[in-house]
C-alpha cells in the first residue's frame, strides 16, 4: 500500500509541476533559427520506401541484414524557443542488404501517442499500459526482435522486420521500471545488461538485465542523489560499471519550460561504480573522479591484479551552457583505470582531439581488446552538435597510434558500427551513414576496418539528407 500512495503523491505532484512547466514554455519566445532544427538538422518531412538504390563500388557478399539507424525527427511544428535535439520524436532508417545487393531504404516514424495523433493515425498498440512517449536514441535487435529504446522513462518500443510499430513494449511487461538506450549483450552469457535510470524518480537507478530471448530478468536498485542522467554503461567478467557524473536533474530547469531538466551539477559527487553483476546496492565499490560527463564508453575489462579498465570520450562538462542539445564543452578518448582496492578513478588521455560515438568489436565485451573507433567531433564550420567533422578515427590501442580516414570537404559521417568477418579484432567492416551537404544526400558506407584508410569498398546513395541523429546497429539476418 505505501509504495501505491507514493506513486499517486508522485503522480499528483508530477502533473502539478508539469503543468507550471508548460505554462512556462508557452510564454517563451526565440529569435533566429533553432540551430537543430535548421540547415544539416532540419528534419525530412515524408516516410519514404525506396527499391532503387544506387550503388559504387560492390556490396560484400557476406553482409546479410539491416543496418538501423535511429534519430530525433520532430514530426510537427515545435516551439524553436523551448525544443531540445533530445526530445524529438523519434525516426528510424533502416537499409536491407544481402546478395551483395541493396534491398531496401526506409524511415518510418516511431509512433508515439503524440507522432500517431500528428499522422492522424489511431494510437499504437500498448498491452502494457504503459508511457507513450517517444523513443529516439537506439535501435538494436533483441531477442530475435527489433527495438527502439530511450532512457529516463519512456517505454521500449517494438517495431516490424520493416520499422513499423507494433507495439508501445516495455519487453511483454517484464520491465517494472524504465530502460536505456544502451544495453551491453556479454557474448558470453546472452544477457545484456544496462543502467537504468527514471526522470521522476531522483535516489535509484536501477541495474537491469535482460536474457537472450529479451526478457527482464533482474531489476537491482543502486542508491543515488540528485537524479544522475546515467547514459550508458558497461560490463567486466564480474561487474557492472555506473558511471554516476554530475549532470543531474533540474526542478529549476523543468519549471522553468525547459522540456529537458538535466544540467551540470557541480554540486554532485563525480564517482564511478563496481557492482557485483549479482550484487546488490551494499556491495557498490565507488571511485571518485574528477567532474567531467561521459555519454559513451567503448569496452571495459579486468586486468590480472584486479584492476578494472574501461575506456570512454569524456567531455569536461556537460548542459551547462545553453539548452538546445549538447554544449561546446571539449572531449577526449580516455582510458579510465579503477585500481584493485583503490578509491581514485586514474585517467590517462589516449587522444585529445574530440570524438564521439566509440565502438569496438563487441565479440570482445568484457575482454581486452586492441581497436576502437569513434567519430571524430572537432568543429571547425559551426555546425552545431557533435556531427561536424568529417573524420573518422581507429585508435590501435596497443601501440598507442591512430589512422585517420577523411570523407572529404563537406561530407559529415556520425557513428560507425563494426560487423565482423572473420575472428581477426579489425577483420570485418565499418558500416555508417555520411551526410553529404554539398547536395543534400546521404550514403551508407561500407569500409574495410582492417584497410582504414582506403576508399569505402561500397556506398549506398541516398537521395536525400538523414539528419544527424544517435546511434545505428547491424543486425544480421
Ligand atoms: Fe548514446
Amino acid at each position: 500500500m505505501a509504495s501505491v500512495i507514493e506513486k499517486t503523491i508522485r503522480k499528483t505532484v508530477t502533473s502539478g509541476i508539469l503543468g507550471v512547466a508548460k505554462v512556462s514554455a508557452a510564454l517563451k519566445s526565440r529569435e533566429g533559427d533553432h540551430p537543430y532544427l535548421t540547415g544539416i538538422h532540419k528534419p525530412m518531412a515524408e516516410e519514404l520506401t525506396l527499391t532503387e538504390l544506387e550503388v559504387e563500388g560492390s556490396i560484400p557478399a557476406e553482409l546479410d541484414g539491416r543496418y538501423l539507424r535511429i534519430g530525433p525527427n520532430p514530426v510537427a511544428e515545435v516551439n524553436p524557443a523551448t525544443h531540445h535535439w533530445f526530445i524529438g520524436d523519434g525516426m528510424a532508417h533502416g537499409l536491407k542488404i544481402g546478395g551483395g545487393k541493396a534491398l531496401w531504404y526506409r524511415n518510418r516514424w516511431i509512433r508515439s501517442e503524440a507522432v500517431s495523433k500528428a499522422l492522424g493515425e489511431p494510437p499504437a498498440p500498448s498491452p502494457h499500459g504503459r508511457e507513450r512517449g517517444t523513443a529516439n536514441t537506439n535501435i538494436v535487435g533483441i531477442g530475435g526482435r527489433t527495438w527502439a529504446i530511450i532512457e529516463a522513462g519512456n517505454s521500449p518500443v517494438e517495431l516490424s522486420e520493416e520499422l513499423e510499430t507494433l507495439s508501445i513494449n516495455p519487453f511483454d511487461g517484464s520491465l517494472q521500471n524504465s530502460y536505456t538506450a544502451h544495453p551491453h549483450l556479454d557474448p558470453a552469457t546472452g544477457e545484456s545488461h544496462a543502467i537504468c535510470y527514471r526522470g521522476d524518480v531522483q535516489d535509484t537507478v536501477w541495474h537491469t538485465v535482460l536474457d537472450s530471448a529479451g526478457k527482464v530478468i533482474r531489476e537491482e536498485p543502486i542508491t543515488v542523489a540528485h537524479g544522475p542522467s546515467i547514459h550508458d554503461c558497461q560490463i567486466t567478467e564480474n561487474y557492472v560499471i555506473v558511471l554516476d557524473l554530475p549532470v543531474t536533474f533540474s526542478m529549476k530547469t523543468l519549471m522553468g519550460g525547459h522540456p529537458f531538466p538535466y544540467r551540470w551539477n557541480p554540486e554532485h559527487r563525480a564517482r564511478v561504480g563496481l557492482m557485483p553483476r549479482t550484487g546488490t546496492n551494499a556491495d557498490m565499490h565507488w571511485f571518485d573522479v574528477e567532474p567531467c560527463y561521459v555519454f559513451h564508453p567503448a569496452n571495459a575489462f579486468e586486468t590480472e591484479d584486479g584492476s578494472v579498465i574501461i575506456d570512454v570520450v569524456a567531455h569536461d562538462k556537460m548542459f551547462d551552457d545553453g539548452h538546445d542539445g549538447p554544449d561546446g564543452s571539449r572531449s577526449a578518448f580516455e582510458r579510465w583505470t579503477l585500481p584493485a582496492g583503490g578509491t581514485k578513478v586514474q585517467r590517462t588521455v589516449v587522444d585529445g582531439e574530440m570524438q564521439e560515438f566509440p565502438r569496438y568489436d563487441e565479440r570482445r565485451t568484457c575482454k581486452p581488446y586492441r581497436y576502437a573507433y569513434c567519430m571524430a567531433a572537432e568543429n571547425p564550420h559551426d555546425i552545431p552538435g557533435l556531427i561536424a567533422d568529417t573524420r573518422l578515427f581507429k585508435h590501435d590501442l596497443d601501440a598507442g597510434t591512430r589512422e585517420v580516414h577523411d570523407f572529404g570537404p563537406h561530407r559529415h559521417p556520425g557513428e560507425f558500427v563494426f560487423v565482423p568477418r572473420g575472428d581477426g579484432e579489425d577483420e570485418g567492416w565499418l558500416v555508417g551513414l555520411v551526410i553529404d551537404m554539398t547536395d543534400d544526400t546521404t550514403e551508407l558506407a561500407i569500409l574495410d576496418a582492417a584497410n582504414f584508410t582506403a576508399p569505402p569498398v561500397g556506398t549506398v546513395r541516398l537521395p536525400h539528407r538523414i539528419p544527424p541523429g544517435f546511434h545505428g546497429n547491424w543486425v544480421a539476418g
